[in-house]
């Protein structure tokens, strides 16, 4: 699959597509790259909101902590997180699903059944309202739960695949092979077998050690690039390759905007560090792009 990355526009010309050990899902650090200023007041949100009126592109990545407050747990919250109560190596490996599928199954339908009795919050809806003030939105998310679809973002890149997808843990014909679990009968503590090759259903969704969806990751990095301003909204940055989307961003010469109610492994690489929680920050942000543009245009 990585051959055909070094001419992936067709023209012999050199991708610029991320090192392989970027592409898999993996817990890394990234290096610290500059001085923690956990300090959020009224003129980080004045500068937040000068750099994206100046933008023409922007670029939202955001983590677990954007759905938190739609009742969705993060993963790495030390109390309430998933992967407090849970072991990954237990549920979000393939070597725990060909272990025991019905296990993993069972966990990933009950998270997936969840997602009918959780909405958008105020943050996702403010999210998706920059694009009638920014040229260029796109969101880049790691999240599995399609909040930001739903409330009505139209660009996003799902880097960790969708939780309300399914499919044949052999991409029997393709990847990937999807299910449509409406057109099979399956029960909740059961991985059904997939109706073509009679492997083991799965979830869409990227787990540890597995590559990402290369056309989302290609697309992330390429957006990372372009983009005058990176937002980066609840994510530990404890996770590649996405923990290096906003150090490419910054790179690149992108202003970064980080939105999180503490300190995180991003901190040092963002220029702005607005402290608080998605659904309070974010709809204060925009409604002040808002004033702003609505002021001076
Ligand atoms: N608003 C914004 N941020 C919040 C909020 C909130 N209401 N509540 C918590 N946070 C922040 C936390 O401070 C933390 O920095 O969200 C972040 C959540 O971090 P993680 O739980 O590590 O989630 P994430 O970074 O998205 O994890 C990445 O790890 O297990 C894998 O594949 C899984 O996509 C996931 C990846």
């Amino acid at each position: 699959m990585c051959g055909q990355w070094h001419s992936a526009d067709g023209l012999g010309r050199k991708s610029r597509r991320p090192p392989l050990a970027l592409l898999v899902l993996s817990v890394a650090l990234p290096v610290r790259t500059g001085t923690i200023f956990p300090v959020v007041d009224e003129s980080n949100l004045s500068e937040a909101v000068a750099a994206l009126k100046r933008a023409v592109r922007v670029v939202v990545s955001s983590g677990a902590g954007m759905s938190k407050e739609s009742g969705i747990p993060t993963f790495r919250d030390a109390l309430e997180g998933l992967w407090a109560r849970y072991d990954p190596a237990e549920l979000a490996t393939p070597e725990a699903f060909q272990r025991n599928p019905d296990l993993v199954w069972a966990w990933y339908i009950e998270r997936s059944e969840k997602l009918c009795t959780v909405q958008p919050h105020a943050g996702h809806y403010a999210i998706a309202e920059l694009e009638g003030l920014i040229p260029e939105v796109v969101v880049l998310t790691q999240n599995v739960d399609g909040l930001h679809v739903r409330a009505g973002s139209r660009d996003v890149v799902e880097l960790h695949g969708n939780l309300e997808r399914f499919k044949c843990s052999a991409d029997c014909r393709g990847r990937p092979t999807v299910i449509d679990l409406s057109t099979i009968s399956y029960s909740k503590d059961h991985a059904p077998p997939c109706p073509y090759c009679g492997a083991r259903v799965r979830p869409d969704v990227v787990w540890f050690g597995e590559l990402l969806p290369p056309e989302a990751v290609e697309r992330a990095f390429e957006e990372a690039r372009r983009c005058q301003v990176m937002l980066v909204v609840g994510t530990s940055g404890a996770v590649q390759p996405a923990a290096s989307l906003p150090v490419e961003a910054r790179r690149a010469g992108a202003v970064v905007i980080e939105v999180n109610p503490a300190p995180s492994f991003i901190t040092p690489t963002a220029h702005i560090f607005l402290q608080g929680t998605a659904g309070t920050v974010l709809p204060r942000l925009v409604a002040a792009l808002r004033a702003e543009q609505e002021e001076s245009p």
